[in-house]
């Protein structure tokens, strides 16, 4: 199996290498097959030539390129699905949130955004026959807005043990856009050794905005966002877990009708993402969320919802 190859069996790779490697936070054959020749070169300090020695070797054991759609077909049916505690929100996701999968809430502040983040954390490990997937959360937090308090508070008002949901939920603090890239190359380690099937990115692009500010570094940031995206579709592929990031608004001048805003990040996480939800306040406490952009889920379905002390739950319109 795939998974049983070590950096270290690739021939060619020495204790030097190795360990140069996993200085640069590549731990194994998965994440190197999927490294751009220059991030090796610039990380690892490799030479052009060895680093494209040594992805070409690592993708020689990983299935990266051709298979069946038949074999395309059988790793979809092994999808699997986090719900969410009611069934509008449930439905609104084609029957919860899926894996393999990377699914963006995005949306003003105090929206929703890092709660529902949050919640899924708790809901990921609630066994199967309770709509979760049995398994821990990994939460990559670049705002510093990760709330250990209210995740205690959601835990102990559904009723399940807060401490063992605390050390079940393995935490990230992201300072900036070369850690959040560093963040996810340790993640292939960590997602298979921890057994994540939620993987949360809160929110994935507020570091790349601030440093790559100008016209003039767009086409580089949006080059490296690119790359990362990418690295977080394939974590979802390999390990068959969810991938969760948030998003914040950018203004749209050219809408003269309809939403005013529209999600940041342009083409780049327009196309890298696979469900993209709106999230907007209502009246009251209420929010509401609606599909903006997805190859299977409607976009014409608005489902309301509150945030509680249980985390995320249903709201009915008030009269
Ligand atoms: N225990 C709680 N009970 C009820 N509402 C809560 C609770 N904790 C937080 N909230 C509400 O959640 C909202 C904040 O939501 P959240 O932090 O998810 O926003 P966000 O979309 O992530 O915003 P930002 O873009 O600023 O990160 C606030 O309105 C707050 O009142
Ligand atoms: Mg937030």
């Amino acid at each position: 199996m795939d998974d049983e190859v070590r950096i270290e069996d690739i021939e060619g790779i020495g204790p030097v290498t190795l360990s140069k490697l996993n200085s640069a936070g590549y731990y194994n054959i998965q994440s190197l097959a999927v490294a751009p020749i220059t991030e090796l070169v610039g990380k690892a300090g490799l030479s052009e030539a060895a680093a494209a020695k040594i992805v070409e070797e690592a993708r020689k054991h990983t299935s990266t390129d051709f298979i069946t759609a038949k074999e395309l077909w059988d790793k979809r049916k092994q999808m699997n699905r986090i719900t969410l505690g009611f069934d509008s929100f449930n439905q609104l996701l084609g029957g919860g949130l899926e894996t393999q999968a990377m699914t963006e809430f995005w949306g003003e502040y105090a929206s929703g955004k890092s709660q529902i983040c949050m919640y899924l954390t708790v809901m990921v490990q609630q066994p199967i026959d309770k709509g979760g997937l049995g398994a821990k959360a990994l939460f990559i937090d670049t705002e510093g807005t990760f709330s250990p308090q209210r995740l205690h508070q959601i835990a102990e008002t559904n009723e399940v043990d807060p401490e063992k949901t605390l050390e079940n939920i393995i935490y990230a603090r992201c300072y900036n856009t070369d850690h959040q890239q560093l963040i996810v190359d340790n993640a292939f380690k960590i997602c298979k050794e921890e057994n994540v099937k939620l993987v949360v990115v809160d929110s994935l692009i507020s570091h790349w905005r601030s440093e790559y500010v100008g016209r003039e570094k767009l086409s580089e940031r949006q080059q490296k966002l690119n790359n990362h995206l990418h690295k977080l579709l394939r974590l979802a592929e390999i390990f068959n877990l969810a991938i969760v990031v948030t998003n914040q608004v950018q203004a749209n001048p050219q809408a003269f009708f309809g939403n005013p805003n529209r999600p940041a990040g342009g083409n780049v996480l327009a196309h890298g993402t696979t469900h993209r939800i709106y999230l907007r306040k209502s009246s009251k406490n209420m929010r509401v969320a609606t599909v903006t952009d997805s190859p299977c889920l409607p976009s014409d379905i608005d489902v309301l919802f509150a945030i509680t002390e249980r985390g995320i739950e249903e709201a009915q319109p008030k009269t």
